[in-house]
């Protein structure tokens, strides 16, 4: 820094960038942030207003060039000190105890060894080098010997350390190479997609291709504006830093202020490694970010000296990998599906394909706007994919095994089920059947009338209902009240006994609460959030059966497009001679909470993470059944955040803006007692 500068301007600047580094470890390593996002951007404005004043007081380790540095015409590349690795990979409990095998015959043991279980990031490997506690480089891992130079990128990513933390009487290492994995997590990669689409470009097609093209960004500004993150898991060269076992380098790194998943597990047994692949398969799609299996490592710094490396991978460690949930197969046919509200979904038929242990057979194509930008044709051989519980989708085409035999797939012009017109509207991706007595239709509404979330008839299911409506039983589901022991047991897998059961299931259904009963209607946009807030702010069915589109724009939560949708839907004679039947047949709507207590009435409730004993939609109704409301997303209006395992960027939020953070123990208190009661205070 210069002298002929004003010293207080230096203290200031000097005292900035420290206060700002600090915020930022807080905010994007602890998940602690002490000070709101607003002050953070007020200091960042405030320090970037005295650099371009100071030019001379430019640093490269200054919080300011998180926002990026002018861009390059190539990427140099670099040497690693010392090559980065691959790794072995394990596909089942087998070869994880062959390995074991092998480790104890490398250290020529017989004794237990332990090992250290991590997640398996799915992004890009990097390199950072810091001299005397300053971020002088980092480089992608390229060919393992060489990678390329992407220092003022990887400088944009906040939860990189620029300077390390120097805690606890610690002083910085002289060098320390720290290696770990860049990624953008699943909730930036769909914000980052929708706005490709916005700006009409092609979005990515996964997490890691979305961060391995921000990472290699010739100009920083825009690898800046990506969510890309990092979890740090080993070194390469360090100084004078005295470690032992892997677990005292993860140790050693969360100290010097490195970003560490939470999620790794130190000197476990081989066998309790596996338990925690088993674990971490199965809580794999609530983490917020892919990973694509375990790395499971010699504990011991001493033992994988030992063990050495061949020239592709370390003996000492090894990737048991999660089995995949993409796999390739082939478009056998396209069906097109009609659905509640009679949208036309085109399905593929694919030549059945084993998906992380699951057997694929279907996957959505969504609409024809999607079919004609993925290119998809039938014969065509896909990238499908299945995650978690959503409905596997084809994810490209591989054009490169084209044949030339494959056929371009047109919607139909009416609908295949009953030959009506079609209609697309303004605004809409789909075309639907106008025919309200489309037996598809009719079915699917049926269908979600005896759902869960609605009259949730037990015993009344999909073949059924299908059965049913075929055989001229059912035209709309206000005749499930007149169905008769002697009209099902003749059915298909039917007898009288569990004719006598579904008899009774329907009887017992008929007294109905308020908001199910809306929800249950299926009309178009009214789902269960919108249902409930509905059922509360009207608290009879006659309201809002006679309720005209501007009463329903004022209540809160409640557009233009759902009151239209519900104006129109009691307008409709069909309609209003089922709610009659249904009426008449002894259906029984009481008012939510009519005999309870509004325990939680007025207070906002948000979600996050897996709660223990209930579902997400048994919490969200039982909330609302003790009157309080439950919101997607959390903001100043929020009262409280319910937080289960493996809680979202919500929690964060929530912390930011002080909202009440509760469990799901809490939760049931709360319903029970009462805020007062429970004495735990909610926003006022
Ligand atoms: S250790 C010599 N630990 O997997 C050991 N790698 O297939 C090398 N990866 O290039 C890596 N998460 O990009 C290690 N917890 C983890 C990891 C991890 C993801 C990636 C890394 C590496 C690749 C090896």
């Amino acid at each position: 820094m210069q002298k002929n500068i004003d010293p207080e301007v230096i203290k200031s600047v000097t005292q900035l960038r420290a206060a700002l580094h600090r915020h930022s470890y807080r905010y994007y390593v602890l998940d602690d942030p002490e000070i709101s996002d607003a002050e953070y951007d007020r200091m960042m404005q405030e320090l970037i207003r005295m650099e371009a004043n100071y030019p001379d007081l430019s640093s490269p380790d200054s919080p300011t060039l998180r926002v990026g540095a002018p861009p390059l015409d190539k990427f140099e590349t670099v040497e690693h000190s010392i090559p980065m690795l691959s790794l072995d990979n394990g596909f089942s409990d087998a070869d994880i105890s062959e390995f074991d095998l092998r480790v104890k015959r490398g250290l020529d043991t017989d004794d237990a060894i332990l090992y250290t279980a991590e997640p398996k990031l799915d992004g890009v490997a990097v390199e950072l080098v810091y001299e005397n506690g300053r971020l002088i480089s980092a480089s992608t891992r390229g060919d393992g010997f060489r990678g390329e130079l992407i220092t003022s990128n990887v400088r944009t990513i906040r939860s990189v350390p620029m300077v390390l933390e120097t805690g606890k009487g610690r002083k910085n290492p002289s060098l320390i190479e720290v290696r770990g994995e860049v990624f953008i997590g699943k909730e930036g990669f769909k914000r980052l997609n929708d706005r490709r689409l916005d700006q009409n470009l092609p979005p990515f097609a996964n997490p890691r291709n979305a961060a391995a093209g921000s990472l290699r960004q010739l100009d920083s500004r825009v690898t800046a504006e990506r969510p890309l993150e990092v979890f740090f898991y080993g070194i390469g060269r360090i100084g004078d830093l005295d470690l032992e076992s892997h677990g005292d380098t993860l140790q050693a790194l969360k100290e010097l202020g490195f970003r560490i998943n939470p999620n790794i597990r130190s000197k476990i047994t081989i066998e309790a490694a596996i338990d925690c692949y088993r674990d971490l398969s199965e809580r794999r799609n609530l983490l917020p970010y892919d990973i694509d299996g375990m790395v499971i490592k010699v504990d011991s710094l001493r033992f994988q000296r030992i063990l050495g490396a061949t020239s592709r991978s370390p003996r000492w460690a090894i990737a048991y990998k999660f089995k995949a949930i993409q796999e390739t197969t082939q478009i056998a046919d396209i069906e097109v599906q009609v659905g509640r509200t009679g949208t036309l979904t085109p399905v593929a038929h694919l030549v059945p394909v084993k998906i992380g242990g699951v057997t694929v057979g279907r996957a959505t194509l969504h609409n024809e706007d999607e079919i004609k930008r993925k290119d998809i044709k039938i014969g065509d051989t896909v990238l499908v994919q299945r995650a978690g519980d959503v409905i596997p989708e084809v994810v490209k085409v591989i054009t490169s095994k084209r044949t030339g035999k494959e056929r371009t797939f047109n919607m139909p012009l009416s609908c295949p089920v009953c030959d009506s017109s079609v209609i697309r509207s303004e605004n809409e991706a789909a075309l639907r059947c106008i025919n309200t007595s489309c037996p598809a239709q009719v079915k699917e509404r049926i269908k979600h009338f005896a759902s869960k979330g609605a009259f949730d008839i037990d015993g009344l299911g999909e073949k059924l209902i299908e059965q049913l409506v075929d055989k001229d039983l059912l035209f709309s589901y206000a005749d499930i009240f007149q169905l008769k022991e002697d009209m099902l047991k003749n059915l298909e897998r039917m007898g009288s006994k569990s004719a006598g059961n579904i008899v009774r299931e329907i009887e017992d259904s008929k007294r109905i609460t308020l908001h199910r009963f809306i929800y249950a209607l299926g009309i178009r946009h009214v789902g269960e959030h919108v249902a409930g807030i509905l059922a509360n702010a009207l608290k009879s069915f006659d309201k809002l059966r006679c309720a005209k589109s501007d009463e329903l724009v004022a209540i809160d939560g409640v557009g233009p497009v759902v009151a239209e949708s519900i104006v129109e839907f009691f307008k409709k004679n069909e309609n209003q001679k089922i709610v009659y039947d249904m009426m008449t047949s002894g259906v029984q709507i009481f008012q939510d909470n009519a005999d309870k207590q509004d325990t939680l009435a007025g207070k906002i409730f948000v979600l996050t993470g897996t709660l223990e004993t209930l579902t997400r939609s048994e919490a969200k109704r039982a909330i609302e059944e003790a009157g309080g409301k439950v919101s997607g997303s959390v903001s100043r209006n929020t009262d409280y955040l319910v937080a289960g395992a493996s809680p979202g960027s919500k929690l964060k939020r929530a912390e930011e803006l002080g909202v009440n953070i509760i469990d799901e123990e809490t939760l049931k208190k709360l319903m029970t007692e009462g805020i007062h009661q429970a004495g735990i205070g909610g926003q006022e």
